[in-house]
């Protein structure tokens, strides 16, 4: 019997699947071995993925819990932590617990395990500055393995697991170094999150106070994927030479840009509305009205026109500003 994928991803969109299995223990995962030899899909949070098609394999929901503290010092704690952990329930533990270094990565939607894969980022902050290691089950040599920090081979929104080691591990847990007060600082570089703290707070600014402003800031940008169905930015913000830069600055003063190294990160978003898609909408498909750079579902978008959309949008900012936009979300 085909099951229903609508609620296990947060674009909201109605697909199905094969067969849905839930991994509610890492150590039943050595017992899939057949279903892991065939075709199937790893799913975890699902808010970074696009179905467009019922898909006729099975999928496997990773969903084990725990957060447990592997060792502390004075200043620092490192936390094992199950892959099927909501990432924000994980946040607002070591917040609560006046741990700091993933604040800022506050109400990214998703479970733990898909947090390295893309190693998400926001505000200034990326799971790479607090990650340890993955523990995961490699299909290959099917035994489980530690994967360190280093191997992950993290990079803007990008890792070994998306790389060569695609398709190949199943993350099970992650572990990572948080740190303690007074010793550690929080980032607060980023765009106007200094500004915002300072309306509320006093400085020196809490764990606590910089989660409620990150919370407050994505809250006013951002679609709530239970309200409106999305899944966060569509696309990478693309990564250009200095030479093109120059280039396409004669042609768009005002392009926002930040420097990477050798190279130049455009604002996806800013290029988009540039183009005019901000606030689009077209039956139930749209580019949200607040961020360019994120598609919605507002009801019964099916992903094909989902998918449609991210096309033209990608065309069009080829034809204007000679920059490819590769999606950020993965799409099935
Ligand atoms: N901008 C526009 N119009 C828009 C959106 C953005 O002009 O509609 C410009 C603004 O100038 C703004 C700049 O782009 O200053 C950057 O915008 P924002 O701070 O909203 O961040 P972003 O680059 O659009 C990235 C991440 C987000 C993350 C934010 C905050 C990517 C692909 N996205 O978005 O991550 O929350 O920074 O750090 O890197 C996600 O990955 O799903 C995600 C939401």
């Amino acid at each position: 019997m085909p099951v229903s994928l609508k609620n296990l991803t947060t674009f909201g969109i109605e697909a199905t699947c094969a067969e849905l299995y839930e991994v509610h223990s890492p150590e039943q995962i050595p017992s899939y071995h057949g279903i892991l030899s065939e075709p199937h899909l790893i799913l975890g949070g699902g808010s970074n993925i696009l179905i467009t098609k019922n898909l006729e394999i099975p999928v496997i929901a990773i969903r084990n819990q725990g957060i447990h503290i592997e060792q502390e010092n004075q200043s620092n704690i490192w936390v094992k932590v199950g892959a099927g952990v909501v990432w924000d329930e994980l946040v607002h533990w070591a917040v609560s617990n006046g741990f700091g270094g993933v604040e800022n990565l506050s109400l990214i939607p998703g479970r733990v395990g898909a947090a390295p894969v893309q190693n998400i980022g926001a505000y200034g902050v990326e799971i790479a500055n607090a990650l340890k290691s993955v523990t995961a089950w490699d299909k290959f040599t099917q035994r489980f393995c530690q994967i360190s920090v280093q191997d992950c081979q993290l990079g803007y929104r990008d890792s070994y697991f998306k790389q060569k080691g695609k398709d190949r591990f199943i993350i099970t847990e992650v572990t990572l170094c948080l740190q303690k007060p007074p010793t550690y600082k929080p980032i607060l570089s980023y765009g106007t999150v200094l500004e915002e703290l300072r309306k509320n707070y006093l400085e020196p600014f809490t764990i606590q106070q910089v989660r409620d402003t990150i919370v407050e800031i994505r809250r006013t940008k951002l679609p709530d994927p239970k309200v409106t169905g999305n899944a966060g930015s569509f696309f990478k913000n693309p990564i250009i030479s200095y030479e093109q830069f120059v280039e396409l600055q004669k042609d768009f003063p005002a392009i926002v840009h930040y420097r990477v190294h050798n190279e130049i990160k455009l604002a996806a978003g800013w290029l988009i509305e540039q183009i005019g898609w901000k606030g689009y909408r077209q039956g139930d498909v749209g580019c949200h009205p607040k961020q360019a750079l994120v598609l919605v579902n507002y009801g019964k978008a099916t992903g094909t026109e989902v998918w449609e959309l991210a096309q033209k949008i990608q065309q069009s900012i080829f034809q204007k500003f000679n920059v490819k936009l590769e999606p950020e979300v993965n799409v099935y």
